[in-house]
């Protein structure tokens, strides 16, 4: 078996654009010859994340985070460097037969292994009890609302038998019971026993796609306990980060430039069986920044689609405003006598479905009807209080034509003039401002201690442009006085024995460690010109090496304090002299 070489990671790494890669997972908006993407490893609010196809790497100018097609997939997938490669080879189509990488696979034991590790243990077991004797009746309510035996696979619904047959199985498997009830599928009283029991359950998925939690509902008539119940927040659920279908909706979201958000996860099953994949829901919890956080990543507009009865379109009413604010487009579906996409499938089939959904509203139409629904149109406090509610979403709209528009129609509602209404608005400034994107500008002012550690900075930006430049600083420099620095100048060097040319995105490939990468990405991101002067590159070189031997000779200076033996005096005096003396 072959060893996988610098050469082989480089062709594979040359296999793919990262534009197409990162664009699988976040949305990209183009800006002059560069992506911009909000940032997924800070808890970004602009897109500060740019991606350059032409140096293939990707820099936060805010985090910091910054480096080249592997290094993002094993920072967002969490995976190993080995991982990345050959998760790239697959998308480059390069084939890695001939090398035996599973070696290094996983060589890190992952933080909670044994909890994804029972969850994914759990959806299986349940899948085949769907299967069994035990669940034909569960089964039959499926096949009642019509799950067909593809969407039981597609969404890994099983069944979870009365008896605790987790807790049997998870015993067999040598887990132990502190894990156990860690894991919120087992719950401890006078013994342990499956928190799920006799429901049909369906698996809810990290953003990752792994298994983190279950929600299991009843089926029979039977049964009266509440419709649903969920497994609790534990160390790898967390509620609020939770989107139901997260994982899987991407490429539709992709090809259908939005997403759906809808309440739970039986609409998003109700969307698939009519075709529609590019949904997620919250599930009957409220709209949390971390689930905004995602959609952001996913995709710049929002298709709101919660239930169509009162609490949903508070709820409605108020994940508008959120996501708004959070800069995201949002059109809002109502959906007719309270009901909810699953119903409406039921009802009135895939067409019908699909045509309800066609009709989206802008959320200011939204919450003119919203709020109207509360106006006696003969109390005058009540149309007042609406007049003023109103005026201030108004005030909000950038486009003045949308403006005039809508300050006519709020007239008509509410009995006002427009010309009350439009001076309302003037006099509701300052107008509040919706918050938009603001593009980060790429350069920021870099603080360097002194013009020493400047020069370095520069000089290195140069030795990664060129390599004459490299072997100049070799040949008369050679030294470095900031550590990183110093380590990046030797890697270049050596990078140049085998290269003639660098490219920034094999080269940080050779450099284990991620702050060194950064700050590589950094340097080389640095808005310089690209071609240069002999002349400056001569001062740069000579900056350098006149701080070397200043300090030196400070480092002399102190040894001459400390010793006494007045011929090691007289040697240090030489050295120093020597230094001094020597050709600049
Ligand atoms: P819904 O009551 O709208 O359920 O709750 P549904 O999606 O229409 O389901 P079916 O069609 O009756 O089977 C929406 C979400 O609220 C949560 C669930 O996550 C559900 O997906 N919920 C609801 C609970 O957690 N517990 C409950 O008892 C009810
Ligand atoms: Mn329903």
């Amino acid at each position: 078996m072959a060893r996988l070489s610098q050469e082989k990671i480089d062709e594979i790494r040359q296999s793919v654009d990262i534009i197409d890669v990162i664009g699988q997972y976040l949305s990209l908006e183009k800006k002059g010859r560069n992506y911009l993407a909000i940032c997924p490893f800070h808890d970004d609010k602009n897109p500060s994340m740019s991606i350059s196809p032409d140096r293939q790497i990707y820099k936060c100018f805010v985090c910091g985070a910054g480096g080249n097609v592997f290094t993002f997939l094993q920072k967002y997938l969490k995976i190993s460097y080995i991982e990345s490669i050959k998760k790239v080879a697959e998308i480059g189509h390069v084939d890695l037969s001939d090398y035996h990488l599973d070696v290094e696979k996983r060589p890190v034991k992952k933080e909670n292994a044994v909890l994804y590790q029972m969850h994914q243990e759990a959806q299986k077991i349940y899948s085949y009890y769907l299967n069994t004797r035990l669940g034909l009746e569960a089964k039959t309510y499926l096949m009642k609302r019509q799950f067909s035996e593809e969407l039981i696979k597609e969404f890994q619904i099983g069944y979870a038998p009365i008896d605790s047959v987790l807790h049997q199985s998870f015993e067999k498997l040598g887990f132990n019971e502190i894990d156990m009830v860690k894991s919120g599928l087992i719950i401890e009283s006078k013994h342990h026993f499956d928190r799920f029991n006799d429901r049909i359950v369906f698996p809810l998925q990290n953003q990752q796609g792994e298994v983190v939690g279950f929600s299991g509902r009843i089926y029979k008539p039977t049964q009266h306990d509440s419709k649903y119940i969920n497994s609790p927040e534990s160390d790898i659920f967390n509620k609020g980060q939770t989107l139901y279908h997260y994982h899987k909706c991407r490429e539709a979201v992709k090809q259908e430039g939005f997403v759906y958000l809808l309440e739970g996860f039986m609409d998003v099953i109700a969307m698939y069986k009519a075709g529609i994949k590019n949904t997620v829901a919250i599930m009957g919890t409220a709209l949390t920044k971390g689930h905004i956080q995602a959609i952001r990543r996913l995709t710049s507009t929002v298709h709101l689609c919660l239930d169509g009865d009162s609490a949903g379109q508070v709820a409605m009413s108020k994940a508008a405003r959120l996501l708004s604010e959070a800069g995201l487009s949002v059109k809002i579906i109502i959906l007719p006598d309270g009901k909810d996409p699953d119903e409406i499938f039921e009802s009135d089939g895939e067409n019908g479905l699909k045509e309800i959904l066609k009709k989206v509203l802008r959320p200011i139409e939204f919450q003119m009807n919203f709020e109207y629904q509360f106006v006696d149109n003969q109390n005058y406090d009540d149309r007042k209080k609406y007049l003023e509610k109103i005026c201030l979403e108004i005030a909000k709209l950038d486009d003045e034509l949308d403006r005039d528009y809508y300050i006519q129609e709020l007239s008509k509602k509410s009995g006002f003039s427009y010309d009350v209404i439009q001076q309302r608005i003037l006099g509701s400034k300052p107008l509040v401002e919706v918050k938009k994107p603001i593009y980060v500008e790429t350069k920021i002012n870099r603080q360097f201690r002194d013009r020493y550690e400047k020069a370095e900075f520069e000089l290195l930006f140069y030795m990664l442009v060129s390599k004459d430049v490299a072997s100049k600083y070799e040949a008369k420099a050679g030294f470095m006085y900031n550590d990183q620095y110093r380590v990046i100048a030797s890697y270049i060097i050596d990078y140049y024995r085998k290269h003639n040319q660098l490219q920034i995105a094999d080269f940080i490939n050779g450099i284990g460690k991620e702050e060194l990468v950064q700050t590589v990405i950094d340097i080389s991101s640095t808005q310089l010109p690209l071609v240069y002067e002999e002349k400056a590159i001569d001062e740069y070189i000579q900056t350098i090496v006149s701080h070397a031997k200043k300090a030196k000779i400070e480092q002399l200076k102190e040894q001459y304090h400390y010793i006494l033996d007045p011929l090691q005096k007289a040697k240090i005096l030489q050295e120093m002299n020597d230094i001094r003396n020597e050709k600049e």
